[in-house]
């Protein structure tokens, strides 16, 4: 079920993505493991539609929500980490750091346990081709938690026969987990801050190297993670004319665009709702990824 739907900002910018059923419905809670620093809980969806890469779910826990001092009281944004067919619907996996009290609420959620689910919602990242006529090739760049939506983008583009390259940064060993349970299918290079891992330094050092030896027009980059790592990577597509799109967060109350607490500055005047015409942008439609709010 999808259909093309045009960015409400009305600037040509358009993709195909998957419509969310009206309504929030329960799903069942079916596995829930640590994965490094992190959490993988994955839900059994009954009806709802096989997500985009890059798009986005609105959760609330059928128990315990609102239980510390009436926190927390609206539904938590996810990306999809990855979405299979099963029996009796289709799994959702979702990658957690638990930061504060909804976070942290997810992160318990055990086997059995209700999810209420909205989604998905908002726009997917676009295939290389339809960045660029002559762009054949992915590059991945995932910061922390930022990896979720790139771990479903990474199996899709394979399903299309996409050639990726995944580089992936962590903070630190607390900081860091989920590239075995999600990227199991194929290579990954990492970097950590605190060398624990990979490449002692940025993802971005890795970024650097990979884009000196490419063709400008020859792979799209797609990046996600905190706020400072997705401005960088911003910067150097940019510099070199290479076409890149960044799955970006800032504060969500609603998810469909009914409550304007997700509104990023455009780069030729006006703001867009992340939620509606996010979270995957165009780099060239900002100036800046710094969102006041975002990143935690
Ligand atoms: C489109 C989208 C996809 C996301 N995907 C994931 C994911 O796959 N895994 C994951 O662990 N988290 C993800 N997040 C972030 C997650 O929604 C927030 O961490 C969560 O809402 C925090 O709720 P809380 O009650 O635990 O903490 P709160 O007490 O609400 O906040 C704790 C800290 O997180 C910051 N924060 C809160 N909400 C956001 C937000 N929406 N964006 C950035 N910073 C925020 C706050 O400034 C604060 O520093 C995503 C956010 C968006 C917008
Ligand atoms: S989160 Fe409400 S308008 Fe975007």
């Amino acid at each position: 079920m999808t259909e093309r739907v045009a960015a409400a900002s009305g600037r040509g910018a358009t993709a195909d993505r998957v419509s969310a059923p009206l309504g929030r419905r329960l799903c069942d809670v079916v596995e829930n493991r640590q994965a490094g620093g992190y959490r993988i809980f994955s839900v059994l969806d009954p009806v709802g539609p096989e997500p985009r890469a890059g798009q986005f779910f609105m959760l609330t826990a059928a128990d315990g929500w609102g239980q510390r001092e009436g926190r927390p009281y609206l539904p938590r944004a996810f990306s999809v980490a990855e979405a299979q067919p099963e029996e009796g619907g289709q799994r959702l996996d979702f990658l957690v750091e638990a930061v504060g009290p909804g976070t942290e609420r997810l992160a318990d959620l055990q086997r059995g346990d209700g999810l209420w689910v909205t989604g998905p919602l908002g726009r997917p990242f676009s295939r290389p081709s339809e960045l660029g006529p002559d762009i054949a090739g992915a590059i991945l760049v995932g910061g922390g938690i930022g990896l979720a939506p790139l771990a479903i983008w990474r199996r899709q583009l394979a399903d299309l026969g996409v050639a990726t390259r995944t580089l992936i940064g962590f903070r630190d060993r607390d900081h860091a987990g989920g590239v075995e349970e999600l990227f199991s299918c194929c290579e990954v290079r990492l970097a950590s801050e605190d060398g624990h891992v990979g490449h002692r330094g940025y993802v971005t050092d890795l970024l650097a190297v990979l884009l000196e030896g490419d063709s400008p027009r020859g792979a799209a980059v797609y990046a996600c993670g905190p706020p400072g790592m997705l401005e960088a990577v911003r910067a150097m597509c940019a510099a070199r004319g290479v076409a890149a799109e960044l799955a970006m967060e800032a504060p969500m109350a609603c998810g469909f665009g009914a409550c304007f607490g997700c509104a990023v500055p455009l780069a030729d005047g006006g703001y867009m709702r992340l939620c509606v015409d996010g979270p995957v942008v165009k780099a060239a439609r900002i100036d800046t990824a710094l969102i006041p709010g975002s990143g935690h």
